[in-house]
């Protein structure tokens, strides 16, 4: 669903609005939750995909031959930031299993919620790349922007953000910063509470992934 902010889609769908009802529920085990995300990562992801580029080929089925489209160009990138966003890396590489992989590790400071790098390791030659940038929660945004002025200072074309849960004040941050990036998410949630924590939201997407607390 395109809503009234420009360059964001928020995946309107049953099966995404039932998934995320689970991963809310505080009940649900961690091995639920990683599923979950793999699986709303998938539904999602084929919205925040839709703009790869494509060309005709020519393919021969057992009845004849015709042209057909096949991605084009370098392959693209996938860039998780750790931990979370590690389960929607597996995810995309299940639908483009020819994808280079980046890895950009991050926490937030949880005085100033400032996100801390201490891990990079992008594919060298990433600028020649769509990117995708995934991460399970746009809170704040201050992550996400992060990640994309690094990107950016590599000269990467405006990346694609793919999160699960996202608030307006971490759009509005994006945005903010980096007004062409296209931001495909499943649910938009209504705001931060005073740990810039989402409301409702599902809690720390990274414990519950990986069952830390
Ligand atoms: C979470 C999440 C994002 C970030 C979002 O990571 O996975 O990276 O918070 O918050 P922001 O929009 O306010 O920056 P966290 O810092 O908890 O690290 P973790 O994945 O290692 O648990
Ligand atoms: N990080 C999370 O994992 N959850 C939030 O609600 C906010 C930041």
């Amino acid at each position: 669903m395109t809503t009234e902010i420009p360059q964001l889609t928020v995946v309107d769908h049953p099966l995404v609005g039932h998934k995320i009802t689970m991963l809310r529920n505080v009940a649900t085990s961690s091995e639920s939750f990683r599923s979950l995300c793999t699986e709303i990562t998938l539904l999602t992801a084929y919205e925040a995909l839709r703009h790869l580029p494509v060309e005709q080929v020519e393919v021969e089925t057992p009845i004849t031959t015709t042209q057909s489209p096949m991605l084009s160009g370098p392959a693209p990138a996938v860039v998780g930031i750790l931990r979370a966003g590690l389960v929607m890396v597996e995810a995309i590489l299940t639908l483009i299993p020819h994808a280079r992989v980046g890895h950009l590790g991050l926490f937030r400071d949880p005085d100033t919620h400032r996100p801390v790098e201490y891990y990079r390791k992008l594919p060298a030659d990433i600028a020649d790349r769509e990117v995708l940038l995934v991460d399970p929660m746009l809170a704040t945004g201050g992550s996400a922007v992060h990640a994309l002025d690094i990107l950016s200072e590599l000269g990467c074309r405006p990346a694609r953000l793919l999160s699960i849960i996202g608030c307006p004040e971490g759009v509005g941050a994006v945005h903010t910063a980096h007004p062409e990036v296209t931001i495909t998410l499943a649910a938009l949630d209504q705001g931060l509470n005073e740990h810039a924590y989402i409301v409702p939201g599902l809690g720390d997407a990274g414990d519950r992934i990986y069952g830390t607390r």
